[in-house]
C-alpha cells in the first residue's frame, strides 16, 4: 500500500499547503493550517470508484464544442417553501449539491424534514445523528400524515452508504450532517478535515453523474470556522447559512454563495411548537406593534435580497462608568457603527467621547444594508439626548464621512413598503428624491446632510 501523503489545510478559508504555515496567506487568519492526511486514492477515485463502479453510472465528460452545448435551463424541483425557492434562486437544481450550514439547534434538521413531508419524490435521509426514532417524533411534530416515499438511513459509512443509495434509486438525498461521514479509504476520524473533505467529493461526484441534488447538513460554531462548512464551500454548488438568536424565535436562510442564483436573498422562518413557519411579511416580526414614546428608537425601510421591510434601531447612550466607553453593535458591523459615532461628533457636534453606546437591531436579525446608516444615527442621537422620534417616521439613507446622505437602491420600494405600513413621513437622501414621479401617500423629505435629518426628527 502506498505511504499517506501529508497537506495541510485551512480551516478557515479551505486553503491548501504543502507545509505548515502560520498565517494563512488567503484568509490571513492565524493558526488555521491543519494537517490532514491524503489518502493513496486521491478524493477522485474515491467519488469514480463510487459512482462509476458501484453505481454503475458512465463517465459523461468528453470534451465538446462550446457551439454545440446544448443551453437549456436547469431544471429545478419546487420544495414548496417560498422562502426555500427563492434563497435557491427558484427551487433546488438538479445534480447540485447545497450546504445547509448552521450553529447546532438552530433548526436545519427541522427545515430538511419539512420540506420534505411536502415534496412528492422518492427521497433518501441519512442520518448519521439520530435514530429513525428520533426523526419519526421530529416528523409527528410538523404533520399527523407522514407520506411514505421518504426514506429512513442511519448509517455514517460512506462507502455503504452508497451501496443504500443504489437500492433505493432516491430522486432526491439528505446528508444530516457530514460531519457524521466516513470513508475507509482515509484513516482519519469522523468530522475531520480530510474526512469531510473526500466524503463531499465523492457525493459531488454522484450528484453530478446522477443528477440526483444532494442536500448537506453542516454544523458550524459561533466562530464559523470548525472543521468542515468553510472547507466545503469550495466543493458544494450553493452554500445556505441558517442563522438567528437562539431567545428569539426566528430565522433566517441567508445564501452565502450560489451557482445557480443571487446571494443576496434572505429566507425568514418563525420557529414554532410544529416546525418553521415561512414569513412571508417580515416586518410583522421586526416592528413592535404598538407605538411608543420611547427614546432610542428609530425606523428603518430596508432591503435584504429582493424584499423590502421596516426594522427597528435601537440605541442606547449612557455616560460611561470606566475610563475607555464601550461601544458594542449587534445585527450591525461594529466598525460601521464607531465610523457612524466618529461622523456624529465631528459633523453634527454631539459630544459621544465619553458614552457608552449600544446598538441593537431588533428581532435578531443582522442587516447589511447601508441605508440603515440613518436610522442608526438617529437612534444614537434620539437616545442621546432623551427624545423620542415621533411615530409615523421612517427613513432610509447611507451616510458618508462627511456627514452626507448618500443615495441609496431601490427607493421606490423602499417608500411603497414603508407606506403599506402605515407610516407618514419618510426621510430619504435627497439624491433619490429627483427620479420619483409616483404619488405617494406618504410625506417624503430629501435630505442632503445628516443635520438635516436630525432637524426634521428633533427640530
Ligand atoms: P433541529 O432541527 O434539531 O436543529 P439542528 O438540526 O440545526 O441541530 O432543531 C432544534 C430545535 O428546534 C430544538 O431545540 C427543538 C426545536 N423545535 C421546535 O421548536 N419546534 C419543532 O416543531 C421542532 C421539530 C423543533
Ligand atoms: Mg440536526
Amino acid at each position: 500500500m502506498a505511504k499517506d501523503k501529508t497537506a495541510y489545510v485551512c480551516n478557515n478559508c479551505g486553503q491548501e499547503s504543502a507545509k505548515w504555515i502560520g498565517k494563512c496567506p488567503n484568509c490571513g487568519q492565524w493558526n488555521t493550517f491543519k494537517e490532514i492526511h491524503i489518502a493513496p486514492e486521491t478524493s477522485k477515485s474515491i467519488g469514480e470508484k463510487l459512482s462509476h463502479g458501484v453505481m454503475g453510472y458512465a463517465n459523461k465528460n468528453v470534451p465538446q464544442a462550446l457551439n454545440k452545448v446544448s443551453s437549456t435551463e436547469e431544471v429545478r424541483i419546487d420544495m414548496l417553501d417560498a422562502e426555500l425557492n427563492r434563497v435557491l434562486g427558484g427551487g433546488l437544481v438538479a445534480g447540485s449539491m447545497v450546504l445547509i450550514g448552521g450553529e447546532p439547534g438552530i433548526g436545519k434538521s427541522t427545515l430538511t424534514l419539512q420540506t420534505l413531508l411536502k415534496i412528492d419524490k422518492r427521497m433518501l435521509y441519512v442520518s448519521g445523528e439520530e435514530s429513525p426514532q428520533q426523526i419519526k417524533m421530529r416528523a409527528e411534530r410538523i404533520t399527523n400524515v407522514i407520506p411514505d416515499n421518504i426514506i429512513i438511513l442511519s448509517e455514517t459509512s460512506l462507502e455503504r452508504i452508497f451501496a443504500h443509495i443504489k437500492n433505493v434509486n432516491p430522486e432526491l438525498i439528505i446528508i444530516d450532517s457530514i460531519q457524521t461521514i466516513a470513508t475507509e479509504a482515509v484513516a482519519s476520524s469522523a468530522g475531520s478535515v480530510t474526512q469531510i473533505r473526500e466524503s463531499a467529493a465523492a457525493l459531488l461526484q454522484l450528484a453530478k453523474a446522477s443528477n440526483i441534488p444532494i442536500i448537506l447538513i453542516g454544523h458550524i460554531n459561533k466562530e464559523g470556522s470548525i472543521a468542515g462548512p468553510k472547507v466545503l464551500e469550495h466543493i458544494v454548488d450553493t452554500v445556505l447559512q441558517f442563522e438567528g438568536d437562539q431567545h428569539y424565535m426566528y430565522r433566517i436562510l441567508r445564501s452565502i454563495k450560489n451557482r445557480f442564483g443571487s446571494t443576496s436573498e434572505l429566507g425568514i422562518y418563525e420557529m414554532q411548537q410544529n416546525g418553521l413557519r415561512p414569513v412571508s411579511n417580515p416586518s410583522e416580526l421586526l416592528l413592535t406593534d404598538e407605538p411608543k414614546d420611547l427614546s432610542g428608537i428609530a425606523i428603518s425601510s430596508t432591503i435584504e435580497g429582493v424584499r423590502s421591510f421596516l426594522v427597528e434601531t435601537q440605541a442606547l447612550v449612557s455616560s460611561a462608568a470606566y475610563g475607555t466607553p464601550q461601544r458594542s453593535a449587534t445585527g450591525f458591523d461594529q466598525r460601521r457603527l464607531n465610523m457612524l459615532l466618529a461622523v456624529l461628533e465631528k459633523r453634527v457636534g454631539f459630544k459621544l467621547m465619553q458614552k457608552d453606546v449600544f446598538l441593537n437591531i431588533a428581532g435578531g436579525l443582522r442587516i447589511t444594508d447601508m441605508a440603515m446608516d440613518l436610522s442608526v444615527i438617529s437612534a444614537v442621537l434620539s437616545s442621546n439626548v432623551d427624545t423620542p422620534i415621533e411615530t409615523g417616521w421612517c427613513m432610509a439613507g447611507e451616510v458618508g464621512l462627511s456627514g452626507e446622505v448618500r443615495p441609496v437602491s431601490r427607493i421606490e420600494q423602499r417608500i411603497t413598503e414603508a407606506e403599506k405600513l402605515g407610516f407618514k413621513h419618510i426621510i430619504i437622501p435627497r439624491n433619490n428624491a429627483q427620479g420619483l414621479d409616483h404619488k405617494f401617500g406618504i410625506a417624503i423629505h430629501p435630505v442632503g446632510k445628516v443635520e438635516e435629518a436630525l432637524r426634521l426628527l428633533f427640530g
